[in-house]
């Protein structure tokens, strides 16, 4: 399997956006609102990077079923309980393809009147999303190209990847 990023940039991006996060919540607590299943990596190697008080709450979204390309319809089950109103939310995704899901998303939790909201992805296809709000934290710009490992599966298999791959290379 051909890495396509290395465990080691992963884990130096990661740490990069921890400590960026840390100054920019300095005295300030967060909610970090993991989009699962994608982000549960990501999420549990970030918040051991951030210094401020975390509290950690999941939503659970899907729109691809066994393909590489999102069926536009975005299913989404909220699990946190109401913890929006008043509170700084930083909602964390694995990678933002078509931005569909984090548009219905955040519309969701800016109805509930956040203190701040801001999105930390790790991966962002950015010629490609319709995303329709800032990304504050970004980890890695990528090209259309359908990733996993590191969290990011193809119809459930490969999330156990401790680096990414590009899914042609498998094939
Ligand atoms: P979007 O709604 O098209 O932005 O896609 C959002 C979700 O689809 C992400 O949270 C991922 O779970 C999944 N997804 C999008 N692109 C990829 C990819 O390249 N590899 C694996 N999963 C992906
Ligand atoms: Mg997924």
């Amino acid at each position: 399997m051909k890495v396509y990023i290395s465990e080691k940039e992963i884990e130096q991006k990661v740490q990069e956006l921890g400590e960026q996060i840390s100054i920019d919540y300095k005295g300030e607590d967060i909610i970090a609102i993991g989009i699962l299943k994608g982000s549960m990596i990501f999420i549990a190697d970030l918040i051991r990077k951030i210094k401020s008080n975390v509290e950690v709450e999941f939503i659970f979204a899907s729109s691809y079923g066994d393909s590489t390309v999102s069926t536009g319809n975005v299913k989404i089950t909220h699990l946190y309980e109401n913890k929006i109103s008043g509170k700084n939310i930083l909602l964390i995704e694995d990678i933002i393809d078509t931005g569909l899901t984090l548009n219905k998303i955040t519309s969701q939790i800016l109805l509930k009147q956040p203190k701040s909201f801001e999105v930390c992805s790790l991966f962002v296809k950015k010629d490609k999303h319709k995303f329709e709000h800032k990304i504050k934290y970004c980890g890695f710009e990528i090209p259309d190209k359908f990733l996993v490992g590191y969290g990011l599966d193809l119809d459930g298999r490969y999330r156990n990847l401790p680096y990414v791959s590009v899914i042609e290379d498998f094939i």
